[in-house]
Parts: structure tokens; C-alpha cells; sequence
């Protein structure tokens, strides 16, 4: 985790009411997220199609917050340049999707915006091994991605600490995210893996207490790693 900066809490607009996103972007601000995630899913690489670029700049005039788009898509080279002008300040691409994943990642630089790329539960961690100078963030799926409110894997961790090892070798400012799952108690084994962005949707968006206790209470879990054996 970066010390520096602590734990990254990133609410997942796919837990949201989808009848208000605007409102909901300014009450996850207002609640304390780093910034919020959109789920942005074609119908293809995985089964749910949800929301677009014109959803995502409607609600990014209504809040502060940074915003970040996981592309669940088969065309990401066509998909990112319009999120990135729909203003999101990090687009993350699949590797499973990418087949130029270096030429990707460097495109949406160019394009101005920070670029990450996901990895699926089956894919292995050095397959960004060699696009790491061109990455921002690399984002270790913890479910299989098309859904929210499933399992979070502790199969994961060790693909997790891996990543970690990869980054801390290559000695870049690279963020290592979690999606999938994320609750006050599995952000404590992600976090003992190496994670320090962690993305939450349904457990964050349900939580009893509302969501400005719910970010206070995984960000104070996240800095409480539990001893994890890798
Ligand atoms: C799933 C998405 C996740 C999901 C997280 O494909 O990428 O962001 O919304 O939701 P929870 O926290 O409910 O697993």
C-alpha cells in the first residue's frame, strides 16, 4: 500500500440507483470516495450492457469526483477515446480484450487520460509484466466480471502478490486495484496481498450504517491488513 496516501476507496456506479447516477456521483462524493467507477459492459465480453459515454458526461458535470471507467468490452481501442472525452480521468482496459495491449494503454495516454489495465481470474499475472511502463494501474479482478454482489476469491491473493512483486520491481507509481467482492473483511486480505485501490459496490452500497460509514469503515479495515499467507 502506498503509505503515503493510504488506502483508495472507489464506490462502483453498478450498486447505484440507476434512476438518479447524478445525485448518486454527489452523495458517493460527499461521502468520501477517492472516486467512483463505471462499469461500462457491451453485451459481449461479458452478458449485461450498461451504461455509455453520454451517461457518464451528463453525470460528470454534477460532481467532484474523479472518475474511472472499466471498459468490460470487446473493442477497447474504439470504446476509451470516448470515455476519456465524456471526462474520465483513468480508463481501464481488459488484457483479455486488448490484443495490442501496449499500443492501448499508450493510446489513451495520449488521449490525456491515465490507463490501466484488468485482469481476469484466469489470467496470469506477467502477462502485463512487459506493458508496465505504459500503466498506471493494474486491476485484479477478485470475481469474474459482468456482475456485482458476487464471492470475492481468495484465489486471487496470490495472483494479487504477484502483481505487487512486479510493480515494486519495475519501481513506477502503479496502482494495484481489487474489484469484486470487497467487503470490510475481504478488503483485509486483499490489502495483506498487496492491493491499495479496492472498488465496492453492493457491501458498500447497502451498508446499514449509510455510505459515508461505509467508506470511513473500509478505509480504517484496508489500513488493517490481515496476515494473509500468499
Ligand atoms: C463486476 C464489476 C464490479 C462490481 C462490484 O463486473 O466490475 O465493479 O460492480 O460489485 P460488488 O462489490 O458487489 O462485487
Amino acid at each position: 500500500m502506498n503509505a503515503a496516501s493510504g488506502p483508495v476507496i472507489v464506490p462502483s456506479m453498478l450498486a447505484a440507483d440507476q434512476s438518479r447516477l447524478g445525485e448518486e456521483c454527489r452523495a458517493l462524493a460527499a461521502a468520501g470516495a477517492d472516486r467512483v467507477q463505471w462499469d461500462v459492459m457491451d453485451g459481449r465480453f461479458v452478458p449485461a450492457i450498461t451504461v455509455g459515454p453520454d451517461v457518464v458526461a451528463a453525470c460528470r458535470r454534477e460532481a467532484g469526483v474523479p472518475f474511472e471507467a472499466h471498459l468490460m468490452v470487446e473493442a477497447p481501442d474504439e470504446a476509451a477515446p470516448h470515455f476519456v472525452r465524456a471526462g474520465c480521468d483513468l480508463v481501464i482496459v481488459h488484457a483479455e480484450a486488448a490484443r495490442h495491449l501496449h499500443r492501448t494503454l499508450a493510446g489513451i495516454r495520449r488521449l490525456g487520460a491515465r490507463a490501466g489495465v484488468a485482469l481476469n481470474p484466469h489470467t496470469p499475472a506477467d502477462t502485463i509484466a512487459h506493458v508496465l511502463d505504459e500503466t498506471d494501474l493494474v486491476l485484479v479482478m477478485t470475481v469474474n466480471p459482468g456482475f456485482g454482489g458476487q464471492r470475492y476469491l481468495p484465489a486471487m491473493e496470490p495472483k494479487i502478490a504477484a502483481v505487487r512483486a512486479l510493480i515494486d520491481r519495475h519501481g513506477g507509481p502503479i496502482e494495484l486495484e481489487v474489484d469484486g467482492g470487497i467487503t470490510d473483511v475481504t478488503i483485509r486480505r486483499a490489502a495483506s496481498a498487496g492491493a491499495d485501490v479496492f472498488i465496492s459496490g453492493s457491501w458498500l452500497s447497502r451498508h446499514p450504517a449509510g455510505r459515508a460509514a461505509a467508506v470511513a469503515e473500509l478505509r480504517t479495515a484496508a489500513g488493517q491488513p490481515d496476515e494473509v499467507r500468499a
